[in-house]
């Protein structure tokens, strides 16, 4: 009898925890999906993860000082990054290897941020799908391809053209990784990849390499050579000078054309680039970067609108999202919450977490009296040090 009693409350308390309101809800449920190892190589970082907790605490240190009384009726979120129109100003940051999170992996965010959402996301050189079941799975869409630094320019090359093929509207250069810092303890270090899984990006890469090889002359090489040999740590701004002859020339096809975007400021900005991601790599390169959102005024003043600005880094909230539109982003990243939401339940729970933030946003705007992006303005946004 006891028994089941204990049962049946246990499946209620289940069935209960199982319609997640919000992100922290997620993340919970992505927690009982995920093995400690994977988990701790999603949600992990460098060091003593002072940077991953403070890119979530730097937003609670941010007040919103509402404006009322402003017809929020219709509250429209849409705007636009590089001349493409998004349905909300939430794009999905490129993760590596999602496969170890659930068979959907990447396959599951084209279709749902892209088709059903109408947003952007970015997709990893470290992917575990390959540019053709992205493509398959979203051929319209906004999709941005995300590059390391590398030593044979001409495979960089083949990869762009190939992206620019499949659809691909942007190239991220991941400016952060001039070495990839690896996590600190051993079990943090080793996810449990699925033995089947491929890194498809890479796996084009080492087809177009050994070919060029091969027509030199020389022999061919395998994949754990080439993944060591090829990232270039001795990469400096010409390798930004050199993403150029692909803006917007190279892509003629576009009504805005393909553009590039890379990290860091007045440089980059000085060297045309056409968006720059204010981002410390969800904390996992430099420990003790500062959070993303207590710079990014300062950047944002120092392009002078040369280029757009995004953010991301510990971005859980629509409230988050809106603080970062006031201080100057034109859109946000979002990274683990994807994550947790594919751990949780594939497709359907990327587009719950988007669908999550889309709604807190709304609110947001309506409450504190923005009910357009442009009406986000930066003195709705205090650093709390205001008050006292
Ligand atoms: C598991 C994981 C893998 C990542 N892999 C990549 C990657 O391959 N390339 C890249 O540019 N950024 C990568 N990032 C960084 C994200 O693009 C983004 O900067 C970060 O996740 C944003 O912070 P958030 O997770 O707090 O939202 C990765 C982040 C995580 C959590
Ligand atoms: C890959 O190539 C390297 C360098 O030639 C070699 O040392 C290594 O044993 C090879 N690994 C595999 C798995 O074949």
């Amino acid at each position: 009898m006891w028994g089941l009693v204990n049962i049946l409350s246990l499946v209620f308390v289940f069935a209960v925890a199982k319609e997640p309101l919000d992100i922290a809800d997620i993340e919970d449920l992505a927690t009982l999906s995920l093995s400690k190892r994977n988990l701790d190589f999603i949600n992990g970082g460098s060091g003593r993860m002072r940077t991953v907790q403070d890119n979530v605490e730097a937003f609670g240190r941010y007040k919103l000082r509402p404006r009322v009384l402003r017809n929020v009726i219709n509250v429209d979120v849409s705007t636009t990054i590089l001349g493409n129109k998004i349905n909300f100003p939430i794009c999905v940051a490129p993760m590596a290897a999602q496969r170890l999170v659930h068979p959907d992996g990447e396959t599951a965010r084209p279709k749902v941020t892209a088709m059903e959402m109408g947003t952007c996301f970015g997709l990893s050189i470290a992917a575990s799908a390959s540019l053709e079941e992205i493509t398959s799975a979203a051929p319209e869409g906004l999709k941005f391809l995300q590059v390391d630094p590398l030593k044979e320019l001409r495979i960089v090359d083949s990869l762009i053209r190939e992206g620019e093929n499949k659809g691909f509207k942007g190239i991220i250069l991941g400016a952060d990784v001039a070495i990839l810092r690896g996590r600190d303890t051993k079990e943090r270090t080793d996810p449990i990849f699925p033995p089947e899984m491929k890194l498809g990006i890479w796996e084009f890469l080492l087809a177009e390499y050994n070919k060029l090889r091969q027509a030199e002359g020389k022999s061919t090489v395998n994949m754990t050579y080439f993944r060591k040999e090829q990232p270039d740590s001795s990469r400096t701004w010409d390798l930004v000078q050199w993403f150029k002859k692909y803006n917007p020339p190279a892509y003629h096809n576009q009504r805005n054309s393909h553009r590039y975007i890379c990290e860091d400021a007045k440089i980059a900005a000085a060297l045309g680039v056409n968006a720059i991601i204010v981002s410390n790599h969800g904390g996992r390169q430099l420990e003790d970067a500062p959070a993303t959102i207590d710079v990014l005024k300062e950047i944002v003043n120092a392009v002078k609108g040369q280029c757009e600005v995004y953010i991301d880094g510990g971005i859980r909230t629509g409230n988050d999202v809106f603080k970062a539109i006031a201080l100057g982003a034109k859109a946000v990243f979002v990274g683990r919450p994807i994550l947790w939401g594919i751990a949780y339940d594939g497709k359907d729970g990327a587009k719950k977490v988007l669908d999550i933030l889309q709604k807190e946003l709304k609110v947001t705007m309506a409450l504190a009296g923005a009910p357009s992006i442009a009406d986000i303005v930066e003195e709705m946004v205090v650093h709390k040090s205001h008050f006292h």
